[in-house]
């Protein structure tokens, strides 16, 4: 974990065990600034330009040489094209070296940053913020090595602290709460249910100065939350519902409510999956610990907009009391639901808590993120979260702050023709409405209970979870994907007129 973040002149003391030196493609030598850099940590770093480093993303080069008793590190990245660069490109070159330096068991590192700033379109708060973001993110490794011990980063720059401090804040923040929702995710469901995960969500958002509550099953039963009951009741780990909120008071900052699925454990119910890969369905209250963290962060950073966290929490299991396919669910938003496969129980939830934010908070937006389909996966991969909803500028804002934040969403039409999929045969409406569309069928489920108020709904099933080691700063499991989408998006609405 990286504890020390300073920054400091170029022309300072070179004290660190290694200097990084980002480069984009195309460039021929060091630049002065970053040849005095080189010279400081022994001038070894020039000599790769006439060995074939040619700077494409994330291309790295390092030398280590003995001064006294120690070694020290000159680790060449490549950042590739400098014309459009975007800070998640930045970011992924700055976890390449990261990655390097933790091999090594590097545990103090200095980076220079003023040719990152040189000749790029992006803005140096943004470009600053992804290599924090960056070098925090890649220490986190589900398995904590010994090796990896990077403790201290020295940004080493000409801009002023004025100018950078507020980016490196909020990236230390974000990789802070990145960083536990990845642990949240990884935790298997014996360590956390509904009960649990609701409990160390509340400690952790009235530490940060957030209001929260957790309704019990008793009470998920006086709201007519009957979807949230009916996907919990087979397990004998109670249901639970988490409400949290950010700034209620202001009266005149818009309003959002952040619904994030919660299924601690996703077996399918009665439907029940195969084995294969069964465990990862731990993962499946990613969502829930996204909005979490970006309400919280929302706190951190006094944003000056009204959040409330909505996480429906339950574990979807078999049992003698589950719910069965065939069974006729009354929504809280009085709709009726034929459930089809109890394996589509994310929408059912979903629906429930979108209810119960109209109902209680009448809010501005509406923005629900849930692991909700494996659809997802296949349409988009594991980069690239899938949106839908019903308000066309929300949409273009998510994609605005997908940009921003590196988390980026693509667009699946919702209508009408897509309700008309889910319509039912004994009810309103059914769970499951086919293999055609099926990531948006279950979108339209969750939109039922949104009517008029704007809603975007992000489908992260793909993009919450690695199979393997991941890209970059990512690691295996849990990747936090979200938190920076959604804040980046809290900001947007903030700054609205
Ligand atoms: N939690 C799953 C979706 C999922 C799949 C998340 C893969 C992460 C990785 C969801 O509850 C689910 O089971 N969806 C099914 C619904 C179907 C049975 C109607 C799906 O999409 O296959
Ligand atoms: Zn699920
Ligand atoms: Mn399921």
């Amino acid at each position: 974990m990286i504890r020390n973040i300073a920054l400091q002149s170029p022309t300072g003391a070179a004290r660190e065990q290694a200097l990084v030196i980002p480069v984009y493609k195309g460039t021929r030598k060091l630049s002065s600034g970053a040849a005095r850099m080189d010279r400081a940590f022994g001038g070894v770093g020039a000599v790769f330009f006439s060995e074939g480093f040619s700077a494409e993303r994330g291309e790295t080069r390092m030398a280590s040489i003995k001064r006294g008793r120690r070694l020290v590190h000159t680790v060449l990245v490549g950042l590739g094209d400098r014309t459009n660069a975007t800070p998640e490109e930045l970011a992924d070159a700055a976890g390449a070296a990261a990655k390097l330096l933790l091999q090594h068991r590097v545990e103090s590192a200095a980076i220079y940053l003023d040719d990152l700033f040189a000749g790029a379109s992006l803005d140096a708060g943004d470009a600053t913020h992804a290599v924090v973001k960056a070098f925090c993110l890649a220490c986190h490794q589900l398995k904590p090595r010994p090796s990896a011990r990077l403790t201290r980063l020295t940004l080493r720059t000409t801009r002023s602290a004025r100018e950078l401090s507020p980016a490196i804040q909020r990236a230390r923040v974000l990789a802070e709460w990145m960083v536990r929702v990845r642990d949240w995710v990884n935790l298997p469901a014996n360590e956390l249910g509904p009960a649990s995960f609701t409990g160390d969500a509340k400690r952790a958002l009235v530490k940060d100065g957030v209001t929260c509550r957790v309704l019990t099953r008793k009470q998920i039963e006086a709201e007519g939350m009957n979807g949230v009951l009916a996907v919990g009741v087979g397990s004998r780990e109670e249901p639970r519902f988490l409400v949290a909120e950010h700034a209620l008071a202001k009266k005149n900052w818009p309003l959002v409510c952040l619904v994030g699925k919660g299924v601690t454990f996703d077996s399918g119910g009665i439907s029940i999956k195969p084995w294969e890969k069964m465990n990862e369905m731990k993962s499946d209250m990613a969502g829930a610990a996204s909005v979490i963290a970006a309400t919280a962060m929302a706190a951190q950073l006094e944003l000056p907009v009204r959040v409330v966290a909505i996480t429906p929490c339950v574990e979807n299991m078999p049992d003698g009391n589950a719910f069965r396919p065939g069974d006729v669910i009354k929504l809280k938003s009085g709709k009726t639901v034929e459930v089809l496969s109890t394996d589509a129980e994310g929408r059912l939830i979903l629906a429930d808590a979108v209810a119960y934010a109209r109902e209680h908070y009448q809010p501005s937006i509406i923005v629900d993120m849930a692991t909700l389909t494996g659809g997802v996966l296949i349409a988009l991969g594991t980069r690239v979260a899938g949106i839908m909803g019903n308000s066309a500028r929300d949409l273009d804002d998510m994609r605005a702050a997908g940009e921003r934040s590196g988390e980026p969403v693509w667009p699946l039409p919702l209508d009408e023709r897509f309700v008309a999929m889910i319509k039912g045969e004994v009810s309103d409406y059914k769970n499951y409405g086919g293999r055609n569309a099926s990531v948006i069928t279950a979108a339209a489920l969750i939109g039922t209970s949104a009517e008029k108020t704007p809603w975007v709904h992000i489908d992260i099933a793909g993009t919450s979870w690695n199979d393997g080691s991941g890209y970059s700063y990512q690691s295996r499991g849990g990747t936090g994907y979200g938190v920076d989408l959604l804040l980046r998006f809290l900001e947007i609405v903030a700054s609205r007129a």
